[in-house]
């Protein structure tokens, strides 16, 4: 019974390092919380792209009704919480982060009393539901925008960041400032005679948050949606939501591109317009408005690139809780190899411990598929997700990647994607040679249900939004489900044996150094008296265990006990 556990041992104190819990909680509530109420620390989230999942109206675009309609294949994984891509009124130049009202559903996906009922079959499943919320700009169509882009002393004058420009005819931009996406961040107004910044593209304007008046009227459409019983938000470039307010020009780079790590792009260095200390004191005030609904907890979950060091300060700021978690992107561009994993899951233990937690992202709709990263070895995909659902951390899978849908390739020309025509002009074989993706279309693209025409996407008479993968005879949720070991099923196995197993969903962690090399990677998860070590050799050559002890699962069922496969994974219950 959850009320009666204990509370797990962790290695690395909270307090010593981060100061005492905020909302002056003590260490034994805050135990004893964990076990009841932080439901997102146990759980697995499942990342719907609505307008890719299913389409149920035979319009080429998938809606809120084909969520409902796939719920059952979710539960039945293992997954406990569904992330949703944003479904509110937009004029779709980004699909859906360019938000014209933030309380109405865009007509494609559905309507209130759908989205209505999605919350409700979720929870009937005893499933949470977390929403994209963009709260750092609007689409430049929002009501709010077109007020206060028409006069500089209307009542929302103030909602945006404006600026006048520099020179004899004011026409020059304020500062130096690259958007992340790395166009100009200023773009001039000609009612206004001034200019507007964004923080990514030019048709999504940020909002003034230096204004309590935004501040106030985010706050409200957060309240709105928990009162419809969202159980919280994945919050959108939050890294973006203060600049500096004497809009100082940013530093020089040696990066061209940008990394997971730092935000730069174009040799500049975006210090002054990401990452503002103000960021994480507004995650504070969120948290706040947030627990105002703690019947259920509602949950906040940050995207942020950059060091651990700096954005975990989204979680934790002077002692006060923010966010609850954020995602680690370095998770995606970690080399496939266990001294790097080691590294990494070091990295995390140190900035993430209790009672904050790591994430586990590999993938989403802005980056590379898996199993493209992964050189399309699906050995390699079911070792990554043996280690994504036993570290700690909240593990985020990106639809279709459980089942390997591959990176589709569409050439930049024909890109529907915003970033894809702002690069147009980027030879395409430089585009082919990289390991990521420029076009996000490509990761975008339907998912694959069964071999049907339009992999059961939409009706056959109905053209995709985006072309369907070629390999969708071979790769569909269908046919893996009726293969003993198929990649699906792997992700079957693993998630509900980490729903079932105590030290895998809420254990601490302890990286075994002794028996990590080259070649391997171990650790120990540990609840109570329940303890799993997992081993997972990263390398192409088979190698003798160091550990010749029963096996609880293994990416290669048939293997001999002494003798870990190349790329296999496997865990083993040291219990008794
Ligand atoms: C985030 C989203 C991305 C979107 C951008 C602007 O990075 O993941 O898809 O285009 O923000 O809202």
């Amino acid at each position: 019974m959850a009320g009666m556990r204990s509370k797990p041992r962790y290695l690395i104190p909270d307090t010593t390092i981060f100061g005492p819990p905020a909302n002056s909680m003590s260490r034994t509530a805050l135990a004893n919380s964990n076990a009841e109420g932080e439901w997102w620390k146990k759980t697995t989230v499942y990342h719907v792209y609505v307008r890719s999942f299913y389409d149920s109206n035979g319009d080429g675009i998938g809606d809120i009704q084909g969520i409902i309609e796939k719920l059952d294949y979710l539960h039945d994984l293992g997954y406990e919480t569904i992330w949703v891509s944003p479904f509110t009124q937009s004029p779709q130049k980004d699909f859906g982060y360019d938000i014209s009202d933030y309380l109405s559903i865009s007509p494609e996906y559905g309507d209130m009393p759908l989205f209505e009922k999605l919350v409700e079959e979720v929870h009937r499943r005893s499933m949470k539901l977390v929403f994209d919320l963009v709260v750092n700009h609007t689409s430049s169509e929002h009501s709010w925008f077109t007020e206060s882009a028409s006069s500089r002393d209307n009542p929302k004058a103030d909602w945006y960041v404006w600026k006048d420009g520099k020179g004899k005819k004011g026409l020059k931009r304020p500062n130096n400032w690259r958007a992340m996406a790395g166009n100009k961040a200023w773009t001039y107004h000609p009612q206004r005679k001034q200019f507007y910044y964004t923080a990514f593209l030019p048709f999504q304007p940020d909002l003034n948050y230096h204004n309590p008046e935004v501040k106030q009227a985010m706050f409200e459409v957060i309240r709105f949606w928990l009162n419809k019983g969202v159980d919280g938000f994945r919050l959108d470039i939050i890294s973006a939501i203060y600049e500096d307010s004497e809009l100082r020009s940013n530093p020089p780079s040696p990066r061209l591109t940008p990394s997971d790590k730092s935000l730069s792009i174009f040799f500049q260095n975006l210090k002054n317009n990401f990452l503002h200390e103000k960021s994480f004191e507004f995650a504070t005030e969120l948290r706040r408005v947030v627990d105002e609904f703690d019947n259920p907890k509602r949950v906040l979950i940050g995207e942020s690139h950059g060091d651990e060091a700096l954005i975990r300060r989204f979680c934790q700021n002077d002692g006060q809780y923010g966010l609850h978690a954020v995602f680690l992107f370095k998770a995606i561009s970690t080399p496939f190899k266990a001294e790097k994993y080691r590294e990494m899951l070091m990295t995390f233990e140190k900035h993430f411990p209790e009672p904050l937690i790591p994430t586990l992202v590999f993938a989403n709709h802005d980056r590379n598929r898996v199993i493209s990263r992964l050189g399309g070895s699906i050995e390699k995909a079911k070792l990554l997700a043996l280690f994504q659902f036993t570290c700690r951390g909240i593990p985020f899978t990106y639809f279709g990647d459980e089942i390997g849908i591959p990176r589709v390739r569409i050439p930049l020309k024909d890109g529907k994607d915003a970033i894809a025509i702002q690069h147009k002009w980027v030879p395409q074989f430089l585009v082919d040679r990289s390991s990521e993706i420029l076009n996000r279309d490509e990761c975008r693209t339907p998912m694959l249900w069964n071999e049907r025409p339009r992999a059961g996407f939409c009706e056959s008479s109905a053209e995709p939004w985006l072309p369907v993968a070629d390999s969708f005879r071979e790769i569909n949720v269908e046919k893996q489900i009726s293969e003993p070991h198929s990649l699906l099923n792997f992700y079957r196995k693993i998630i509900r044996l980490r729903n079932k197993a105590p030290s895998l969903h809420a254990g601490s962690l302890e990286i075994l150094h002794d028996l990590c090399d080259r070649k391997i990677l171990a650790y120990r998860r540990i609840f109570n008296e329940e303890k799993h070590i997992v081993l997972l050799n990263m390398s192409h050559q088979q190698v003798k265990t160091p550990l010749n002890k029963p096996v609880l699962l293994s990416t290669h069922p048939q293997s001999p006990v002494h003798q870990l496969q190349p790329f296999e994974g496997r865990i083993i219950n040291e219990s008794h």
